[in-house]
C-alpha cells in the first residue's frame, strides 16, 4: 500500500499587543482551528514534488536540493537541507499542501505550512523529534520569508493554545479557560500588506512623538497583561473590552484602515464583545470575539465589507501528524 502521512498545523492570531511588542511590550497570541494540511505520499520518482493547490504551485526539487526553484519553494528546500544535515536521510515523495488560512493576512499561514510540512516529512522518513525541534526548523524557513521574525508564529503553530510573548523574556504558556459559549470570527479584508513596511512606519511615528508614544506603549503592555489574566479567568467580556481598547491604540499609531474600521464597527454594533485588527494591520484580518449565539448576525453584518468571514475557536493542539496509510 502507498504510504501516506498527513501533518496539520493551526493558524495564529495576535489577540492583543501587535506593534507594541516590537518595543518590548508583551503580546498575547493564540492558535486558531483554521489549519494547513500537508500530505506526504510515496511515489516512484527520484525527486520531491510539492503541490500547493492554494498557491498554484507544482514544483520538483531534485535530491541534491538545488536552490534553482521558485522563491516560494526556497524555504522548503531549507527545511529539507536541515533535515538532511541533522538526520542524514532524505527520501523522494509527493507533498500536497492545502490550507484554510488566508495568505498574507497576519494569520501565520507560512509558519503553519512549514510546521505541518516539517512534521509530516519527518514522520514520512520515520524520524521522531520533539515539538521544540519542529518549531526550530520551521523558524529557519520563516527567516527566509520574513527576515528575522519574533518566532511567535512557529511557536504557536507548533504548540497550539495561547502564549504571552515579550522580546526580552521569550514565551510563556497561558492556561486559558476555553469556553464553548464563545467563538472567534476572522474577517479577511483581502488586502495584502507588508509587515516590514508597517513596522517601519510605526517606528518612524514613534521617533517623531516619543513623549506621546512612550506612555501609550506602556499602557498597551498593561493591557496585554490584563488580557492574559482575562483569558486565564475565562472572562471573555473583559477580554473583548480590552481588544476594543487595543484597537483604538492601533488606530492611534496609524495601522488601521477605513475597511478595518467598518468591519470593527459593524461587528460591535451587531453584538461582538471585541473586534480589532490582528497582526500588522493596513489590511489583513480583523479578529472578532463573540458569543456563539450572536455569531450568525455578526457574520452577516460584516460580510459586505470583507473578502471572507471564517468562524473558528482556539486550538489547544498545535501540529499533529497521522499515518493515513
Ligand atoms: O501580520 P503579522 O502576522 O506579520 O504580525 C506582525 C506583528 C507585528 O507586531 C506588527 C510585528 C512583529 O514582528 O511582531
Amino acid at each position: 500500500m502507498t504510504r501516506v502521512i498527513e501533518g496539520s498545523a493551526p493558524s495564529k492570531a495576535i489577540i492583543v499587543g501587535e506593534h507594541f511588542v516590537v518595543r518590548d511590550q508583551p503580546a498575547i497570541a493564540a492558535a486558531l482551528n483554521i489549519r494547513t494540511y500537508v500530505k506526504a505520499k510515496e511515489h516512484s520518482h527520484e525527486y520531491i514534488r510539492i503541490i500547493s493547490t492554494n498557491l498554484g504551485i507544482d514544483v520538483k526539487i531534485d535530491m541534491r536540493l538545488s536552490r534553482k526553484v521558485p522563491s516560494d519553494i526556497v524555504p522548503f528546500v531549507r527545511i529539507l537541507e536541515i533535515i538532511r544535515e541533522r538526520f542524514d536521510d532524505l527520501r523522494p515523495c509527493l507533498v500536497i499542501i492545502s490550507s484554510e488560512i488566508p495568505v498574507g493576512s497576519g494569520m501565520g499561514s507560512s509558519a503553519s505550512t512549514f510546521t505541518a510540512f516539517t512534521a509530516a516529512y519527518l514522520k514520512f522518513i520515520d524520524i521522531e523529534v520533539s515539538l521544540d525541534e519542529i518549531s526550530k526548523i520551521a523558524y529557519e524557513a520563516e527567516c527566509i520569508v520574513h527576515g528575522k521574525p519574533s518566532g511567535i508564529d512557529n511557536t504557536i503553530t507548533t504548540y497550539g493554545g495561547v502564549i504571552a510573548y515579550r522580546k526580552s523574556e521569550g514565551f510563556l504558556r497561558i492556561n486559558a479557560k476555553l469556553s464553548e459559549e464563545y467563538v472567534w470570527l476572522i474577517a479577511d479584508t483581502g488586502v495584502r500588506r507588508s509587515t516590514g513596511d508597517l513596522v517601519r512606519k510605526v517606528l518612524e511615528l514613534y521617533d517623531k512623538y516619543v513623549d506621546i508614544f512612550m506612555p501609550l506603549y506602556h499602557a498597551a503592555g498593561h493591557l496585554a497583561i490584563e488580557a492574559g489574566k482575562a483569558l486565564q479567568n475565562g472572562d471573555y467580556v473583559r477580554l473583548g473590552e480590552l481588544m476594543n481598547i487595543n484597537q483604538g491604540m492601533l488606530s492611534a499609531i496609524g495601522v488601521s484602515t477605513l475597511q478595518i474600521e467598518e468591519i470593527v464597527y459593524k461587528a460591535r454594533s451587531s453584538g461582538a464583545l471585541g473586534a480589532k485588527l490582528t497582526g500588522a494591520g493596513g489590511g489583513g484580518a480583523v479578529l472578532i470575539l463573540a458569543k456563539r449565539c450572536d455569531a450568525t448576525k455578526i457574520k452577516n453584518a460584516v460580510r459586505p465589507y470583507a473578502r471572507q468571514v471564517l468562524e473558528t475557536n482556539i486550538s489547544p493542539k498545535g501540529v499533529e501528524v497521522k499515518v493515513i496509510s
